[in-house]
């Protein structure tokens, strides 16, 4: 076995988007070699590290990454090459020092990411652990809970509603493959359910529904008919999760106010979106509200968590964009109890890994997440062996599926 990197080589691919993305192969001297991609946001929180985007109008509307492609052909394979592929902290540090910037904008977080994920990877093949177990040891050994969006809206799709994720979550369900086929049958029920209605059953990023609902509560609603449609027990085998994104429709420099653009135009104060908040936890079997506040609104987070904290999951995504230093002061500061995860929201692996450490040591919970830009690769799904939710959409769209997939080849 010899460990030893020996090339690194990129190119810009497409996402499910049909956006550009990098795709990085990693071959270490006795021949093994691996690739990672990464994915990208639409609805971005604002710290998140930078991805580098080439800016050139005329191809891919600015969004061509060729620039971060040559960052890793010049800058960092030969920095690289000759290191030990198993000692991912220390390559991931080489790659930190090598950028020098706060938030990863000289070499581009895409180019490192796909990097830092890639030598995992092969890593985990050199010396013959599936990656899950490279990654997680003996601790690795529960397949995550899903969360499936089957209502998409917000940013996501073109569906008159302003939360951007409307999931079920079968709780109650286990081993993963039942989890898996109650999201699956349950998302073909919903489509009879909307049909009926006569809405469309188009898809939007994610995978899930785009229907034209009046409201959140019609939403949900839907949501509720199609599980109980499908022969599952709302509120005891299945529960109801959102997404509402709310620093997407959070007025910063103005008001200070929630504008519900796509339904209506209500301008709601931090107070009154938590009062439906509180409504829609009274009114429905809901387990889990993500950035339920918007990312500069810390103060309405503090209000959120004191009101609904006790009661479902508060997930900070946008909020703490996996960095730890937010995490850290939300933990100081008593705000949400659980965290998004998204390695491409930091940038590398290391630091993803030290930010579940602190999540989980201070009894926050994880949910190792896609981004609604995706492509086929599925090392998130090894990933979320190291925590108890995975979000990655509804069960359709195969770079959803490949990560379910994944789940259960682990796991069957
Ligand atoms: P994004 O959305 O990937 O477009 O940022 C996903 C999410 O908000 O969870
Ligand atoms: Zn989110």
């Amino acid at each position: 076995m010899n460990t030893t990197i020996q090339q690194i080589k990129a190119r810009e691919i497409l996402d499910s988007r049909g956006n550009p993305t990098i795709e990085t192969e990693v071959t270490l001297a006795d021949g093994r070699r691996a690739r990672a991609s990464v994915p990208g946001g639409a609805s971005t929180g604002r710290h998140e590290a930078k991805e580098a985007r080439d800016g050139d109008p005329a191809r891919y509307g600015g969004k061509g990454v060729l620039q971060a492609v040559e960052s890793i052909r010049a800058a960092i394979a030969p920095a690289l090459q000759g290191m030990d592929a198993t000692d991912q902290r220390g390559i991931d540090h080489c790659m930190l020092e090598l950028d020098g910037t706060a938030h990863k904008e000289r070499l581009g977080a895409n180019a490192i990411l796909s990097v830092s994920l890639a030598v995992a990877r092969v890593a985990a093949r050199a010396v013959e652990l599936p990656l899950y177990r490279y990654l997680g040891g003996v601790g690795a050994h529960r397949p995550p809970c899903p969360m499936f969006n089957l209502i998409n809206a917000g940013m996501h799709s073109d569906a008159p509603i302003d939360f951007q994720e409307f999931m079920i979550v079968p709780r109650g369900l286990n081993p993963f493959s039942e989890a898996l086929r109650c999201g699956s049958e349950v998302f073909h029920a919903l489509r009879d359910v909307l049909r009926a209605k006569g809405l469309s059953t188009a898809v939007g990023d994610e995978g899930g529904y785009a229907p034209a609902l009046r409201s959140v509560q019609e939403a949900l609603d839907a949501l509720l008919t199609a599980i109980s449609r499908a022969g599952y027990r709302p509120g005891e085998e299945v529960f109801l999760a959102l997404d509402a994104a709310a620093g997407t429709f959070y007025e910063s420099d103005g008001d200070r106010r929630y504008h519900l653009r796509k339904s209506g135009d209500a301008a709601l104060s931090s107070a009154e979106l938590i009062a439906l908040y509180a409504d829609l936890v009274e009114g429905y079997p809901i387990c889990s509200i993500e950035d339920g506040c918007a990312d500069e609104d810390w103060e309405g987070w503090l209000q959120l968590t004191r009101a609904l904290g006790k009661r479902c999951m508060l997930v900070g995504d946008d909020l703490f964009v996996t960095n730890p230093l937010f995490l850290q002061r939300g933990i100081e500061q008593g705000i949400a109890n659980a965290i998004l995860i998204k390695p491409n929201q930091i940038g590398t692996l290391s630091e993803t890994l030290d930010t579940m450490r602190l999540a989980t040591s201070h009894a926050y919970t994880t949910i190792v997440s896609h981004r609604s830009g995706e492509t086929c690769d599925s090392f998130i799904a090894d990933l979320s062996m190291l925590s108890p939710f995975i979000k990655a959409g509804a069960p359709s769209r195969g770079e959803r599926l490949a990560k379910y997939n994944r789940l259960l080849e682990i796991s069957v």
